[in-house]
Protein backbone atom coordinates (compact mmCIF):
# COMPACT_ATOMS: atom_id res chain seq x y z
CA UNK A 1 0.00 0.00 0.00
CA UNK A 2 1.21 3.83 -0.82
CA UNK A 3 1.79 5.89 1.84
CA UNK A 4 1.11 9.06 2.30
CA UNK A 5 3.11 11.82 4.58
CA UNK A 6 1.90 14.87 4.62
CA UNK A 7 1.59 17.69 8.06
CA UNK A 8 3.46 15.26 10.46
CA UNK A 9 1.76 12.29 9.54
CA UNK A 10 2.21 8.94 7.55
CA UNK A 11 -0.44 7.18 6.61
CA UNK A 12 -1.57 4.61 3.81
CA UNK A 13 -4.03 5.02 0.99
CA UNK A 14 -5.13 2.18 -1.49
CA UNK A 15 -3.17 2.14 -4.77
CA UNK A 16 -4.58 4.98 -6.95
CA UNK A 17 -6.20 6.82 -4.01
CA UNK A 18 -7.49 10.64 -4.60
CA UNK A 19 -4.48 12.87 -3.02
CA UNK A 20 -7.17 15.37 -2.12
CA UNK A 21 -9.54 12.91 -0.48
CA UNK A 22 -6.89 11.37 1.76
CA UNK A 23 -6.01 14.37 2.93
CA UNK A 24 -9.13 14.89 3.96
CA UNK A 25 -9.93 12.03 5.34
CA UNK A 26 -6.52 12.39 7.81
CA UNK A 27 -8.07 15.95 9.00
CA UNK A 28 -5.11 17.83 7.17
CA UNK A 29 -5.42 21.17 6.68
CA UNK A 30 -5.42 21.35 2.68
CA UNK A 31 -7.02 24.42 2.23
CA UNK A 32 -6.80 27.87 3.05
CA UNK A 33 -8.80 29.71 5.23
CA UNK A 34 -11.48 31.11 3.20
CA UNK A 35 -10.88 28.14 0.28
CA UNK A 36 -12.25 25.47 2.94
CA UNK A 37 -15.63 26.79 1.94
CA UNK A 38 -15.31 27.66 -1.39
CA UNK A 39 -14.00 25.39 -3.11
CA UNK A 40 -14.66 22.99 -6.52
CA UNK A 41 -14.84 20.02 -4.39
CA UNK A 42 -12.20 18.52 -6.29
CA UNK A 43 -13.83 19.30 -9.75
CA UNK A 44 -9.84 20.73 -10.79
CA UNK A 45 -11.13 24.41 -11.43
CA UNK A 46 -10.80 26.29 -8.68
CA UNK A 47 -7.02 25.95 -8.39
CA UNK A 48 -7.09 26.22 -4.13
CA UNK A 49 -5.76 22.57 -3.37
CA UNK A 50 -2.40 23.05 -4.89
CA UNK A 51 0.67 21.54 -3.20
CA UNK A 52 3.91 20.14 -3.81
CA UNK A 53 4.37 16.58 -4.20
CA UNK A 54 7.68 14.52 -3.86
CA UNK A 55 7.26 10.73 -4.97
CA UNK A 56 5.27 8.55 -7.30
CA UNK A 57 1.89 10.00 -8.76
CA UNK A 58 -0.09 10.24 -11.81
CA UNK A 59 1.01 12.26 -14.98
CA UNK A 60 -1.19 15.46 -14.76
CA UNK A 61 -4.36 15.47 -17.13
CA UNK A 62 -4.93 18.02 -19.80
CA UNK A 63 -7.16 19.67 -17.76
CA UNK A 64 -5.07 19.89 -14.57
CA UNK A 65 -1.87 21.26 -17.30
CA UNK A 66 -4.18 23.96 -18.24
CA UNK A 67 -5.74 25.18 -15.14
CA UNK A 68 -2.08 25.48 -13.49
CA UNK A 69 -0.80 27.48 -16.63
CA UNK A 70 -2.81 30.35 -15.12
CA UNK A 71 -1.86 32.69 -12.41
CA UNK A 72 -1.41 32.41 -9.57
CA UNK A 73 0.02 28.70 -10.42
CA UNK A 74 2.25 29.73 -13.87
CA UNK A 75 5.29 30.76 -11.69
CA UNK A 76 5.34 27.15 -9.52
CA UNK A 77 5.69 24.27 -12.29
CA UNK A 78 6.47 21.68 -9.22
CA UNK A 79 3.14 21.84 -7.63
CA UNK A 80 0.08 19.96 -8.47
CA UNK A 81 -3.87 20.14 -7.85
CA UNK A 82 -4.22 17.42 -5.22
CA UNK A 83 -8.01 16.84 -6.59
CA UNK A 84 -6.11 15.58 -9.72
CA UNK A 85 -3.28 13.52 -8.31
CA UNK A 86 -3.87 9.71 -7.81
CA UNK A 87 -1.07 8.42 -5.60
CA UNK A 88 0.82 5.60 -7.23
CA UNK A 89 3.35 4.68 -4.11
CA UNK A 90 4.97 6.79 -1.68
CA UNK A 91 4.37 10.38 -1.62
CA UNK A 92 5.66 13.27 0.24
CA UNK A 93 3.45 16.23 0.48
CA UNK A 94 3.75 19.99 1.39
CA UNK A 95 1.80 22.82 1.44
CA UNK A 96 2.55 26.42 0.66
CA UNK A 97 0.38 29.74 2.08
CA UNK A 98 -1.45 32.08 -0.10
CA UNK A 99 -5.02 31.76 -0.77
CA UNK A 100 -4.86 29.65 -3.71
CA UNK A 101 -1.56 27.47 -1.92
CA UNK A 102 0.57 30.05 -4.53
CA UNK A 103 2.90 31.21 -2.19
CA UNK A 104 6.62 30.68 -0.97
CA UNK A 105 5.98 30.15 2.51
CA UNK A 106 5.14 26.06 3.43
CA UNK A 107 2.81 26.24 5.76
CA UNK A 108 2.82 22.41 6.71
CA UNK A 109 5.63 20.01 5.51
CA UNK A 110 5.73 16.20 4.69
CA UNK A 111 7.04 16.39 8.67
CA UNK A 112 5.28 19.08 10.45
CA UNK A 113 2.25 19.69 10.54
CA UNK A 114 3.21 23.66 11.04
CA UNK A 115 5.92 25.29 10.02
CA UNK A 116 6.73 27.73 12.61
CA UNK A 117 8.90 31.06 11.36
CA UNK A 118 11.84 31.44 13.16
CA UNK A 119 10.56 35.32 14.46
CA UNK A 120 7.35 34.22 15.64
S1 LIG B 1 -10.45 21.32 -5.28
FE1 LIG B 1 -10.71 22.80 -6.82
S2 LIG B 1 -9.01 22.49 -8.12
FE2 LIG B 1 -8.79 20.96 -6.61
Amino acid sequence: MPQVTASGKTFEVSPEANLRQALLDQGIELYSEGASAFNCHGHGSCGTCVVQVEGVVSEPTNFETKRMAYPPHSAHQDRRLACQVRVLGDVRVTRFDGYFGEGETAIWTPDLAKVVAPNT
